[in-house]
């Protein structure tokens, strides 16, 4: 039987390997699901355009946070990476959280592995330790109060000036924000090998070919990218500085997912997207291979069956849950 068959290749493959009948509509069937399961459809800006579509609530970490906290759906669907889904579970231990592929992980999170950071921790007991949400629970377990880069600044500012930080896992985050808040904070050394890779010298020759654009920045692109930024942002910040800017040309140095959105709240104005230092898939923007995992055929197979499900360990998840509504409570 296929349900059988597909249950035992879901770890490996990360979702449930089932075929989908050809004449179906997916959306269709996707918005029949949704409504007899009572489920809300989450979703991140790198999802790709026809996932975003679909969603009932679009966002940031931190929005996709506030709203995995509020919402009153028996099921949450998360067309995200892992950590996200899993810190919707954190915030709702008795719903269902499905993440349709449950390989769509994040390369920043897996830069700190609990058993190294717990110990690295040891070694500075009079530090507060402050965590990016791009992190396991395990490591939220492992942390005073959560941010992600819509709030970290406010939350770095919010630590008396007497307290020494260890902020995680993201060097260039933590870099940039040493810089805004004159904070000495101890870094972990971790990075997200999605903004690592825009090109210094190609976004220069984009701003020659475009001089009136203004070149914008996620925080966790290296230093020398960020130092040629007009604005710096999160995702959710990078929108609105498209939105409300009067500049009619943007170089947007963040995963190419956000693009479609940009170009739905900001009609008419040209978005650029950066280019990596190797362009291999040939569209000369950056992707996220972990968010793109997400597919509509695994949405609606997950759907379908309620299934990969994220589960979190309870004694792990009301230690992290600490961390993650300190951080709410300050946002
Ligand atoms: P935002 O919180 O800015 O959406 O960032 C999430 C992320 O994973 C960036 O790579
Ligand atoms: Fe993680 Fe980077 Fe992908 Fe964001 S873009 S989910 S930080 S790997």
């Amino acid at each position: 039987m296929d349900l059988k068959k597909a249950m035992e290749t879901l770890p490996e493959k990360g979702y449930l390997d089932i075929p989908i009948p050809k004449d179906i509509d997916l959306v269709d069937e996707i918005n029949r699901l949704r409504k007899e399961k009572n489920v809300v459809i989450l979703a991140h800006y790198y999802q790709v355009p026809e996932i975003q579509d679909i969603a009932d609530y679009v966002g940031d970490s931190l929005g996709l946070a506030q709203a995995a906290s509020k919402t009153e759906a028996d099921i949450i669907l998360f067309a995200g990476v892992h950590f996200m889904a899993e810190t919707a579970k954190i915030l709702n231990p008795s719903k269902k959280v499905l993440l349709p592929d449950l390989l769509a992980g994040c390369s920043l999170a897996e830069s700190a592995p609990a058993d190294k950071f717990e110990n690295f921790k040891k070694q500075h007991p009079d530090h507060i330790v402050v965590s990016y949400v791009n992190t396991s629970a395990a490591i939220k377990a492992l942390t005073d109060i959560v941010c992600t880069s819509s709030n970290a600044e406010k939350i770095i500012n919010s630590i008396p000036k007497d307290k020494k930080i260890i902020f995680a896992p993201d060097k260039n985050l933590g870099a940039y924000l040493i810089k805004k808040t004159g904070r000495d904070m101890l870094l972990w050394d971790g990075t997200c090998e999605v903004h690592e890779q825009f090109s210094l010298d190609k976004i220069l020759k984009l701003k020659e070919a475009h001089p009136e654009a203004k070149i914008i920045a996620h925080p966790e692109s290296r230093d020398y990218i960020l130092n040629i930024a007009d604005y710096i942002g999160s995702t959710s910040g990078l929108l609105k500085y498209v939105q409300e800017s009067d500049a009619k040309a943007f170089i947007v140095a963040t995963e190419s997912g956000i693009l479609h959105k940009m170009a739905q709240v900001a009609p008419g104005k040209i978005l650029i997207p950066a280019p990596p230092e190797n362009d291999d898939n040939s569209c000369a923007c950056t992707k996220c291979p972990y968010m793109k995992r997400n597919t509509l055929e695994k949405i609606y197979l997950a759907l379908q069956y309620e299934m990969p499900e994220v589960q979190v360990e309870e004694t792990l998840r009301k230690k992290a849950l600490v961390s993650i509504e300190r951080m709410l409570e300050l946002s």
